[in-house]
């Protein structure tokens, strides 16, 4: 059997196993891996963001399948400039260079796309791209991507509560109506749903400055697998995981009315 076979039989399997009503609406992702993936293949790193770019279009459509209504991927981090100016011009044609060609098979699948992050030190070529890919996508309403690009989480919070300090001094707001909701409503993610589930690529157990405060009750998957070897298959798994978790968000399980004894907490 071919490999693009065997992968098409694990994806019809793994699809089986998904209860449809309990789909992530929201998904986030790190991205993790291109360099290390390129490098163990004798590539230069670029090789790995190139192959990256395919698989972002892979989970994008597997998502879209799925149910998902919104993807929201890590790009390009804030601390990410800290690379080879090489590597950093790399990333940022390759930006450019990916918007140009598949906007508009974007917009034909009625996929609104969204930056995040602070555009201002990207070349005017990348910020012009950015801005008509937004305009044309603007009233698209099945399905959200928002690609994080010069993100920072601690970034978002810190102009969060610039804003609401400068709009308290003018007398705009009250600080005492200062609260998440508005907080929320104030975030680069403009107060959509929180993703419920967090994926990370390449085994690395951190969050490197990803969505701070909109990841506070996340599901977290931590995948081993490189992000340009990612696929369909994987993402189910991920989807999967999750439906298997309980979230108690702080409560209990829900329990049958008997095991719950007031006695229990007498002293
Ligand atoms: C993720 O892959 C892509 C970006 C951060 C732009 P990396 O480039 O971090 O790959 P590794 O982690 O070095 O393998
Ligand atoms: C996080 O990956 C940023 C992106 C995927 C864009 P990094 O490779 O930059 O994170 P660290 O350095 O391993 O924490
Ligand atoms: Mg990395």
């Amino acid at each position: 059997m071919s490999l693009g076979k065997i992968i098409h039989k694990q994806d019809n399997e793994l699809s089986k196993r998904i209860d449809k009503q309990k789909v992530p609406e929201h998904v986030a992702i790190i991205m993790d891996g291109n360099g290390r993936w390129a490098i163990k293949k004798g590539l230069p790193r670029s090789y790995g963001h190139k192959k990256g770019v395919k698989v972002l279009k892979e989970i994008l459509k597997a998502s879209k399948k799925l149910g998902c209504k919104v993807l929201t991927v890590y790009a390009f981090s804030t601390e990410n400039w800290t690379r080879p100016t090489k590597e950093v011009d790399f990333l940022i044609n390759l930006f450019t260079e990916v918007l140009r060609n598949e906007i508009d098979e974007i917009h034909k699948e009625s996929t609104k796309i969204k930056f995040i992050g602070d555009l201002s030190p990207f070349p005017e070529t990348l910020k012009k791209i950015i801005s008509s890919s937004e305009s044309q996508t603007k009233n698209n309403n099945k399905f959200l991507l928002n690609v994080c690009v010069n993100y920072g989480g601690r970034q978002e919070i810190v102009k969060v509560a610039k804003e609401l300090a400068l709009k308290s001094s003018s007398g705009e707001i009250k600080a005492c109506e200062v609260n998440e909701e508005l907080f929320n409503s104030e975030l680069l993610t403009g107060g959509i749903k929180d993703p419920e589930l967090l994926i990370r690529t390449s085994g690395e157990k951190r969050i490197s400055n990803f969505l701070l405060w909109q990841l506070a009750y996340s599901e977290i998957y931590i995948s081993d697998v490189l992000w340009p070897d990612f696929n369909e298959v994987e993402f189910l798994k991920a989807i999967i995981d999750y439906q298997s978790r309980n979230r108690r968000f702080g409560g209990i399980e829900s329990l049958p009315n008997e095991s719950f004894k007031d006695s229990q907490y007498s002293s």
